[in-house]
């Protein structure tokens, strides 16, 4: 700029500043939608509990919103006062204006608003901790280390074990009956519910009504030691029919092995001891420590959710079993012969 005046130089760097400005806000407006999108992105999906398919998670969703409406009314009222203070009127204010401000803004408002809101959330508490009508179904579940023990109860006694999935009948009230032998858990199926502790030496009660049928997910909400962030579930409302189909079905014992591979599968099931640990029901397999097998290749997923359902995820479960869960007290099984693991993986795979 050798050959430029001073006010020439001025104009340019005023030029070329107002142009970086205009550069990084677009930049800045780029980020805050991409960030806006991703969190938005956040709102559905089978764990979003704003993302309702059962009556409590809708009563609590309007809560949310409420929360995250009023949130942004305040956000805007102060903000536009902070630019009224700073830009339209930054000469002093009287001691009688600031003291209104401090007296109304800082005590009065936050005390109405929130008094509102504790109100508005107890009003919401008997309607969430409504029980399920008498002679609604009754599932007891257990928190075990680290997976679910999930036992349908017939109403004379009986009951049908599965382990790490649910299924419900669409727009039926469901009592959910929680414990657990030795550490807390907490139950939680964020598109149908609150969450509820499992509580050693203690039942707690849960009513679940979906109002929409689909696949959705539960997670442990309280850490409960080494593999608690794989403690997963899977929780599918279905249709009326489907779901007495399903549960038909589920009370009748294993389907016999088909094929030699899975007959070769059985044999080494019983022969390693797998049955010391697992049941399956109709083979004398009959063991009460881990999770009950009769239908387990129907499940829509292994290990507590952190599998996919195919007989190589069968394969790799028994071969990794400590990798993939660590604290898991089942232990790997990879000393076994590949040949082995993939005919109990196919016999267990042909469990559905
Ligand atoms: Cu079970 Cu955390």
């Amino acid at each position: 700029m050798g050959g430029l005046t001073a006010s020439q130089r001025r104009l340019a760097s005023a030029r070329s500043g107002r142009i970086c400005c205009r550069r990084q806000g677009r930049k800045v407006g780029s980020l805050v939608v991409l960030g806006s999108l991703l969190v938005l992105a956040g709102c559905s999906g089978p764990l979003s509990t704003l993302d309702a398919a059962g009556r409590g998670a809708e009563r609590i969703a309007t809560l949310f919103w409420w929360l995250a409406a009023s949130a942004i009314l305040i956000w805007v009222a102060v903000i536009g006062l902070t630019v009224y203070a700073v830009r339209l009127r930054p000469e002093p204010h009287s001691q009688r204006a600031a003291k209104l401000l401090i007296i109304g803004g800082g005590v009065a408002l936050p005390t109405l608003v929130l008094a509102g809101y504790l109100v508005y959330g107890l009003s919401l508490l008997p309607d969430l901790l409504q029980p399920a009508p008498p002679g609604s179904l009754r599932i007891a579940v257990t928190g075990e280390q680290w997976w679910w023990r999930v036992r349908y109860l017939a109403p004379d006694g009986e009951a049908v074990e599965l382990a790490n999935e649910l299924r419900l009948p669409v727009g039926e009230p469901v009592e959910v009956l929680l414990d657990s032998p030795d550490v807390i858990h907490s139950f939680w199926i964020p598109s149908l519910a609150g969450k509820l502790d499992m509580i050693p030496g203690r039942v707690n009660r849960m009513a679940l009504e979906p109002t929409k049928t689909g696949v959705f997910q539960g997670a442990c909400a309280e850490y409960c030691g080494t593999a608690h962030a794989l403690m997963r579930f899977y929780v599918a409302v279905e249709e009326k029919e489907k779901f007495a189909r399903w549960l038909a079905r589920q009370k009748q014992p294993a389907q016999a092995a088909a094929g030699p591979l899975a007959r070769r599968g059985q044999e080494l099931f019983l022969a390693n001891g797998c049955g010391a640990c697992h049941a399956i029901r109709g083979t004398p397999a009959e063991g009460v420590i881990g999770p009950d097998l009769t239908h387990v290749g129907g499940r829509l997923s292994l290990g507590a959710g952190i599998l996919p359902n195919e007989a190589d995820d069968f394969l790799r479960w028994m071969a990794r079993t400590e990798d993939l869960k660590p604290g898991v007290h089942m232990p790997s099984f990879g000393m076994l012969p590949t040949q082995h693991l993939r005919a109990l993986a196919a016999y267990l795979d042909g469990l559905e």
